[in-house]
C-alpha cells in the first residue's frame, strides 16, 4: 500500500514517482459540476497530474463551460463532453467519479442527486451551508457505496504536510496545548453570481473561507470543541457593494477563541483587507513550539513561499526550513495543495488510504465554523452541547 500523505515530508511527496505525468487517457473518467474558478482549477491540475481523464462537465453558465473547454484545449485535443443537465451527466455510465465545484448553497442538493449513481465523490468545501443539512450528508456518506471526499485541500500545502507530518506522525511536540492560527489576505474575489458576497448563500465569511483553517486546528488538536467565541464583523470590504438590489452583507475580520475539552486552547486570527497573502500555524506542545508559515500573492507570476520551523531539541527543522512545492506545482492552484489533493483523490479511487478529509471531518470544521459565525452575530460565547442540540445535530464520532 502506498503511503498515506502526512507520512512522508513534502519534498519527498512532490518526488514520489506515482505523480509521474501521462496523459491520463487510461486512468478513472472524472466528470466536474461547476465549473468556475475552483472547477477550473480542478481540470487544469488534473490535466497536469495527468493520472485521471476530465470526461466531462456539467455547468449552468455558457461562459463558465467555454473558459473550461479553452482550458481544456490549451492541454489536449481528447473531446470533452459538455452535458446540459445534471441529470443528463448522472446518467452518463462511462464516468468513474464525480467532482462537485458549484457554490456552497448548492452542495447539499447536487450531492444527494448525485449520490443516486453510487459512484466515488469528491465534493468542494464547505460542505454545506445548513448544518442540518451537512449531518443528513455525512449520514447518507456512511452507508455509500463509493467514497466521499471533501475539498479540506489546505492540508495538502507543503507546510501543512510537514506540519502534520510532525505533530501526528513524529508526534514531535508531545501532548499539544495551544494552537494559533492566522490568515491575512485580500478580499473575496469575483464570482459567478457573486455568492460570495452574501452570508444566505456562501453560511458566511467563517464558514466559507475559515473551515479550512478550523480542520486544520481540529487536525492539530484531535479532540473535541467545547465552546467557541468570536469577535469580529464588517470594517472595509463590500461596504457599498449590491448585487440584484441585496447589500452584501459578509464579514472581513475576525478573532475567533475555541476551548477543546481536553484543555486545549486554539485562537484563529481573519483579516481580508491585505495586500498579500500571509498564513502562519503555530502549535506549542510539551517538547516545543512548531511554526508553519506561507506568504503568496494573487498577483500573477510572484512565487509563493512556505516555511516549517520546529523548535523542538535536536530537530533537523529546529532553525526552519523552506518547503515550497517544485514551481510547476506550486503555481497550479492554491501553493500546489490541489494538485496533491487531487493525487489524494486518485489514490482513493486507486483503492489506497490518505489523509483526505472525510465527510465526518468536513463536518467537524464546519461545526465550529459555524459556532464562531452564531458567536459572532450574536456576541455571545457559543457551548457546543447547547448548540448542537439547538441546531438539531450531534458532533460526529
Ligand atoms: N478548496 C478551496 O480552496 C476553494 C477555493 C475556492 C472555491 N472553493 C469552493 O468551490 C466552490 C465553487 O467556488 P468558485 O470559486 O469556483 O465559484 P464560481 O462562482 O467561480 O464558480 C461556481 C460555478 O458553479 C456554477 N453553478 C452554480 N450553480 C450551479 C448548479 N446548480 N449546477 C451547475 N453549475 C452551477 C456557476 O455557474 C459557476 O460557473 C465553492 O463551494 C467554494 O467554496 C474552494
Amino acid at each position: 500500500m502506498r503511503p498515506r500523505f502526512f507520512s512522508l515530508p513534502s519534498a519527498q511527496l512532490a518526488n514520489n514517482t506515482w505523480l509521474a505525468r501521462g496523459d491520463g487517457s487510461n486512468g478513472p473518467r472524472v466528470a466536474i459540476i461547476g465549473v468556475g474558478m475552483m472547477g477550473r482549477e480542478h481540470l487544469r491540475v488534473a490535466l497536469l497530474l495527468g493520472r485521471m481523464r476530465i470526461h466531462g462537465v456539467y455547468d449552468e453558465h455558457a461562459e463558465s463551460i467555454e473558459r473550461a473547454q479553452k482550458a481544456y484545449r490549451q492541454a489536449t485535443q481528447r473531446p470533452l463532453e459538455v452535458y446540459t443537465s445534471l441529470e443528463a451527466l448522472c446518467s452518463d455510465e462511462a464516468v468513474d467519479a464525480y467532482l462537485i465545484a458549484t457554490p456552497n448553497f448548492t452542495h447539499s442538493g447536487i450531492f444527494e442527486r448525485v449520490m443516486k449513481t453510487g459512484k466515488p465523490i469528491f465534493l468542494e468545501k464547505p460542505m454545506a451551508t445548513s448544518l442540518i443539512d451537512a449531518q443528513r450528508m455525512v449520514t447518507l456518506a456512511k452507508t455509500y457505496p463509493g467514497f466521499v471526499q471533501l475539498g479540506m485541500q489546505y492540508r495538502f500545502k507543503a507546510q501543512y504536510i510537514e506540519a502534520f507530518h510532525a505533530i501526528r506522525v513524529q508526534k514531535a511536540l508531545g501532548a499539544v496545548h495551544t494552537v494559533a492560527m492566522s490568515e491575512y489576505r485580500p478580499p473575496f474575489l469575483n464570482k459567478v453570481g457573486e455568492w460570495n458576497k452574501f452570508n444566505n448563500y456562501s453560511g458566511g465569511t467563517l464558514v466559507e473561507k475559515c473551515c479550512h483553517y478550523f480542520d486544520l486546528i481540529n487536525l492539530a488538536v484531535d479532540a473535541r470543541p467545547v465552546k467557541v467565541y468570536a469577535e469580529g464583523g464588517r470594517a472595509v470590504n463590500f461596504l457599498d457593494f449590491k448585487h440584484q438590489g441585496l447589500n452584501s452583507d459578509i464579514d472581513d475580520h475576525a478573532f475567533v477563541t475555541v476551548t477543546y475539552d481536553n484543555g486545549t486552547l486554539a485562537h484563529f486570527t481573519l483579516n481580508m483587507f491585505c495586500q498579500e497573502l500571509y498564513e502562519e500555524l503555530v502549535v506549542t506542545g510539551d517538547q516545543g513550539r512548531l511554526v508553519a508559515s506561507e506568504s503568496s500573492s494573487f498577483r500573477d507570476g510572484v512565487d509563493s513561499s512556505a516555511k516549517i520551523q520546529i523548535e523542538v531539541s535536536g530537530h533537523p527543522a529546529y532553525d526552519g526550513s523552506t518547503v515550497t512545492y517544485p514551481s510547476a506545482i506550486e503555481t497550479s492552484g492554491h501553493s500546489g495543495a490541489t494538485f496533491f489533493e487531487h493525487a489524494a483523490f486518485l489514490a482513493q479511487l486507486e483503492g489506497d488510504v490518505v489523509d483526505a478529509a472525510t465527510p465526518a471531518q468536513g463536518f467537524r470544521s464546519l461545526l465550529v465554523a459555524s459556532a464562531a459565525q452564531h458567536a459572532l452575530a450574536t456576541g455571545q460565547v457559543v457551548f457546543m452541547d447547547e448548540f448542537c442540540a439547538r441546531e438539531q445535530v450531534t458532533w460526529p464520532s
